[in-house]
């Protein structure tokens, strides 16, 4: 029964440690971030281009964004996914799919985090994607090369578009990221996770859909969602958070 008790309360206090450090917004369902191109709110957009084309039903980014995420060095981030010599094709369709899932899903609210940086309010963090689609991302880019493990940071832009900086060599990708995990984890500083649900579990972000089915990741939105509410119901305030202190060292 102690034993029980005191498993209780460490829920509860690890449920508080959630909260203050996370402090995710209020609104964590069909939403748009609040970063440079996204619209304020989720909308049907008919006009979604090709990759992008799964969001067309409800949709955080205009056509021309969607038509930009599939060019090199576009005007949405003047990124040059060719740093290392040319990117296959078969791995830069992951990086477009990226950019589709960051630019256009209205499902990511759970992993809305503020962030102080001058081109966004607002990023994402640890989304859960599924583990198969890592895996695909890191397999098709095992031929392609690149400089860096993370892609946010470091990089040369004299020229206007991003090129490796001095003493970064260019190695096959496997080289700079080890594991898949390695790979979504550290290329944009931690905005995905590995998750260990695989595709179709309803609790991992799928970065590729047949919208035929309708689109995925709104349940596993909504699953993380209720357990973040949860847990900020969690937070009854100092007074009892002293209570459960005493009583679990009166119980251990
Ligand atoms: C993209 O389209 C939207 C809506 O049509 C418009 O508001 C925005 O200015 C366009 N952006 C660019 C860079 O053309
Ligand atoms: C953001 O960073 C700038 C410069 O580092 C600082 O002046 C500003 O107060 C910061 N804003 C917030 C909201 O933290
Ligand atoms: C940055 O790139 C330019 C050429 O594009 C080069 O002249 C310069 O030396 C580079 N600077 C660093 C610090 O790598
Ligand atoms: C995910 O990992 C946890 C902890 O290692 C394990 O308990 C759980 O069963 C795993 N879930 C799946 C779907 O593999």
């Amino acid at each position: 029964m102690a034993q029980l008790v005191t498993t209780q309360v460490l829920f509860l206090l690890v449920g508080v440690a959630a909260v203050w450090t996370a402090r995710p917004r209020t609104e964590l369902l069909n939403v748009c971030m609040d970063a440079k191109h996204h619209k304020e709110k989720p909308s049907p957009e008919d006009g979604l281009h090709k990759q992008c084309s799964p969001w067309k039903k409800n949709s955080c980014c205009f056509a021309n964004t969607s038509r930009e995420a599939h060019k090199d060095i576009s005007y949405l981030y003047r990124f040059n996914w060719n740093h290392c010599g040319s990117m296959t094709p078969a791995c830069k369709k992951h990086f477009i799919q990226d950019t589709c899932l960051y630019e256009c899903s209205p499902n990511l609210g759970p992993w809305i985090q503020e962030v102080n940086q001058s081109w966004r309010k607002e990023r994402i963090l640890h989304v859960p994607l599924c583990k198969e689609d890592c895996e695909q991302w890191w397999q098709d880019c095992r031929t392609s090369y690149t400089c860096k493990s993370n892609w946010h940071k470091g990089w040369n832009w004299t020229s206007g578009y991003n090129q490796c900086p001095e003493g970064a060599a260019c190695h096959p990708f496997h080289f700079y990221f080890p594991t898949s995990a390695a790979l979504c984890s550290e290329i944009w500083s931690h905005s995905y996770k590995v998750s260990n649900y695989s595709r179709g579990s309803g609790r991992c972000i799928q970065m590729w859909f047949d919208p035929a089915q309708g689109n995925p990741n709104e349940e596993v939105a909504r699953f993380y969602a209720r357990a973040m509410s949860e847990a900020t119901h969690c937070v009854l305030g100092p007074p009892l958070l002293s209570l459960a202190l005493m009583l679990l060292w009166l119980l251990s």
